[in-house]
């Protein structure tokens, strides 16, 4: 059986930014074969669902979403599933939902082309993780919003016990300094103002300058602090242990860095870290958070949390939320704990029941939430820089961001991509309202 040539392709993107800066190089690379993109899945030829597989529930979703894309007539594009889940599970998805035409790794995705070729006369399945780096044959940037997301380190050499990302991402990259300075300029020409530095280790990077010095991730942002037209520059995620003086002094001397640092420490409790094989201590990051602030003393601090690790106690649970009190975030994301396959934590003893998980979780983000609006209420009088992202639901209003990632409603605001003074009058849980300065 023959399909006919796909004409038109929609991406969809789960999870985290590195899926969004994948999901955006895979349209350019269909658009530069001649594919157009179409306003959604309905009226797709080529459907890519580019997927997540950090957590049970975002790995399952995939199966209810490429069932959703059978059509009236019975009829279904042709399906590509790309990201974590493919890397994970291979042929094997194919086999579990036969309308699956492709499926491709994030590291073999600039196979795409060919593979959509492949499909047309049978399954095409790609999950290598070749020598050659996809970044070195992707094609050009194109027109860009206000705030881009760049790739400048994928991979995880770290191997937490309860994470699949070093089996899905591979290994730890670092994209060569003049690649990434290039991919910088031809956003900003493209029309970014903000670029935010992805890695799955970000603060991991490390390559050569021009003069063939060794540099950090502190190094390259003042490299592309360089660049005209680029405002703002942001990195995420870093590992604690990879928080470097350099980076840190960077926070205190580039202007153009955001004072915003989301540093995971996942848990308060050391048992619970050394089971994890986190690596850090609660003292050790605690020291990090300080010699930043000590940088930079008005940075935002967020995080990522999980609870209900196998086997921990109450105890446990109770230093994380000491911790919490402690650092005082700005922004924070947490999680129940969910067992993925071939992970050692998965098979640990004391598996936590989701009940406890539930009301533990329950807690924790009743603080996070309280810190987060505590954080958001302590800019309400102030005057901040605004780069106006997206329109509101209302006519006439736009949303922006502050200096610390804080959304900033405004009415009656300038067009997109506009960077204006703004004076914040109200805060809410998840955003400031501000008017421009007149
Ligand atoms: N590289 C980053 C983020 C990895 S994934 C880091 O090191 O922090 C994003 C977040 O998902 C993690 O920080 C962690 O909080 C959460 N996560 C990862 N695996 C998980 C699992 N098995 N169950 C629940 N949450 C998980
Ligand atoms: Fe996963 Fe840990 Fe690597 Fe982060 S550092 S991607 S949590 S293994
Ligand atoms: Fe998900 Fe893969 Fe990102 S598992 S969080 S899409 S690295």
């Amino acid at each position: 059986m023959t399909k006919p040539a796909p004409k038109t392709f929609h991406v969809k993107s789960f999870g985290c930014q590195m899926n969004v800066y994948d999901g955006a190089r895979m349209s350019e690379m269909l658009e530069a074969e001649g594919l157009s993109a179409s306003a959604g899945a309905d009226d797709a030829d080529l459907v890519v669902l580019n997927t997540c597989h950090i957590r049970e529930k975002a790995a399952e979703k995939v199966y209810s979403d490429i069932g959703r894309l059978r059509r009236d007539d019975g009829s279904t594009p042709m399906i590509a599933v790309a990201g974590c889940v493919a890397q994970a599970e291979g042929a094997e998805i194919p086999r579990r939902a036969p309308s699956v035409d492709i499926v491709v790794g994030p590291q073999a995705y600039h196979r795409l082309p060919a593979l959509v070729r492949a499909a047309q006369a049978g399954k095409a399945v790609d999950t290598d993780m070749p020598a050659q780096s996809k970044f070195d044959v992707l094609p050009a940037r194109r027109k860009q919003g206000p705030s881009a997301f760049l790739t400048v380190q994928e991979g995880c050499d770290k191997f937490c016990t309860y994470c699949v990302v070093p089996y899905t991402r591979g290994a730890e990259v670092s994209r060569p300094w003049q690649a990434v300075v290039d991919e910088a300029r031809a956003l900003v020409d493209a029309g970014a103002r903000e670029i935010t530095l992805l890695g799955q280790n970000v603060n991991a990077w490390q390559g050569e300058d021009e003069a063939g010095r060794a540099q950090g991730l502190g190094g390259l942002i003042r490299a592309l602090d360089r660049i005209d037209g680029l405002d703002r520059i942001r990195y995420t995620t870093s590992h604690p242990n990879d928080m470097r003086d350099d980076l840190i002094i960077a926070h205190k001397e580039v202007a153009t860095l955001m004072p915003f640092l989301h540093l995971p420490v996942q848990a308060g409790s050391d048992p619970i870290l050394k089971a994890m094989n986190r690596s850090h201590t609660v003292d050790s990051y605690l020291r990090v958070i300080d010699r930043v602030r000590e940088a930079r003393p008005d940075i935002a601090i967020s995080g990522d949390f999980i609870v209900g690790f196998p086997g921990e106690t109450e105890e446990d649970f109770a230093a994380t939320l000491g911790l919490i009190e402690r650092v005082e975030h700005a922004l924070a994301f947490s999680f129940k704990y969910s067992p993925r396959p071939g992970t050692p934590a998965a098979v640990m003893e004391g598996q936590i029941a989701g009940p406890v998980m539930d009301e533990r979780l329950q807690r924790l983000q009743a603080l996070l939430n309280s810190q987060q609006h505590a954080f958001n209420r302590s800019k309400i009088g102030i005057r901040m820089p605004v780069l106006i992202e997206r329109n509101g639901k209302k006519p006439g209003q736009r949303i922006g961001k502050s200096p610390w990632l804080q959304s900033v409603v405004i009415e009656d605001g300038p067009e997109l991509g506009a960077m204006v003074e703004v004076d914040i009058f109200a805060a809410g849980p998840n955003s400031l309202n501000g008017v421009i300065t007149g």
